[in-house]
């Protein structure tokens, strides 16, 4: 309908303008704390989606994690505890699998249904589903976990329901060219000392440590991809999630990342802090993010912008 080809025009409008800021206010050398140092060159965006999805998966094809056999590690606690089961097994695969965005926009979308439909449900940091089960569903299959969320006591990591005998996968970035050794030295928080707690008292719980150096992999496609210098930090776990399950997954469902009409400047569906820059971005390069997301979706725009999900098929019948 026109009103909801009226709304697409508009937020890509939004998206663009967010951008734009974005390149031109932040490029003092000290707005850049992770040292990035971009060579690559800029690649066109006006290709079919699927070459796009192809560029993707050429770039980032799988995330990697903390294996413990690093020379950063193989001295550490941290090398005994890594689950022997990896994240995603090399040939572990589901149909539908479904992305939850934390944004304000799933309130009142009715989405719980089908989002417990789907054979693998992905979730973030500490997003309930309990009392908002209707809108967001019940069903987690893996949480990605940021290190604020583990490390910081507000969030009670090692005591809460919502962290056990599910995959976790937790990340903190390193510096753009950093090692892995000067990352395990000065995490931007301690990422570590929560994991081997939480290892060592949820043995069963399938929890990975993300290799921080994926984050620029995952920035540099960003980039290059983008006609605008983007924002010199790593992409929020929403574009992380999608990288995540695109080789496991036949289709992956993202809900609300890209905002429907029911956007609102809440940020989170489970609590009532107003912050537009939850969704268009300010510290994560999200509108760089958003605008590469709608390229690859295959949904239509009723579906996109009433119901509110982007559809993006997996890696593994994609021909490139
Ligand atoms: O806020 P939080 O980081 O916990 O949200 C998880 C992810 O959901 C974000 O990284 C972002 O990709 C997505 N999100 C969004 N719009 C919002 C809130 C979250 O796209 N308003």
């Amino acid at each position: 309908s026109k009103r909801i080809i009226a709304y697409k025009n508009r937020l890509i409008i939004r998206l663009r303008s967010v951008l734009h800021d974005e390149s031109s206010v932040f490029r003092s050398k000290y707005d850049n704390p992770y040292n990035v140092n971009y060579k690559g060159l800029q690649k066109s965006i006006n290709i079919p989606p699927h070459q796009l999805l192809c560029r993707l998966k050429e770039s980032v094809p799988r995330i990697n994690t903390i294996t413990g056999n690093e020379s950063a590690f193989k001295t550490t606690l941290i090398k005994k505890l890594v689950p022997h089961t990896p994240l995603f097994e090399e040939n572990e695969h589901y149909n539908n699998c479904a992305i939850v965005s934390n944004a304000g926009a799933l309130n009142g979308s009715n989405l719980g249904n089908f989002i417990d439909q789907h054979d693998l449900v992905l979730r973030f940091n500490h997003a309930p589903t309990q009392g908002f089960e209707k809108d967001v569903g019940s069903k987690t299959t893996i949480r990605i976990l940021n290190s604020q969320v583990v490390s910081k006591k507000e969030f009670k990591f090692l005591k809460s329901k919502l962290y056990s005998n599910i995959k976790l996968l937790a990340w903190d970035p390193c510096n753009y060219t950093s090692t892995l050794d000067k990352w395990r030295d000065k995490p931007d928080f301690d990422i570590f000392t929560p994991y081997i707690k939480h290892r060592m008292a949820k043995p069963n719980t399938n929890f990975h440590i993300l290799d921080p150096r994926v984050l620029w992999t995952l920035w540099d496609f960003l980039q290059s991809h983008t006609p605008v210098r983007i924002r010199r930090n790593p992409p929020s776990s929403g574009f992380l999630g999608l990288s995540l399950l695109l080789p496991h997954c036949r289709k992956v469902h993202m809900f609300e990342y890209i905002p429907s009409v029911r956007l609102t400047p809440r940020c989170h569906y489970f609590d009532n802090e107003v912050d537009t820059s939850c969704t268009f971005g300010v510290w994560h390069p999200l509108a760089a993010e958003k605008l590469i997301t709608l390229a690859l979706n295959e949904e239509n725009e009723y579906v996109t912008f009433e119901t509110g999900y982007v559809s993006i098929p997996g890696y593994k019948y994609l021909s490139c």
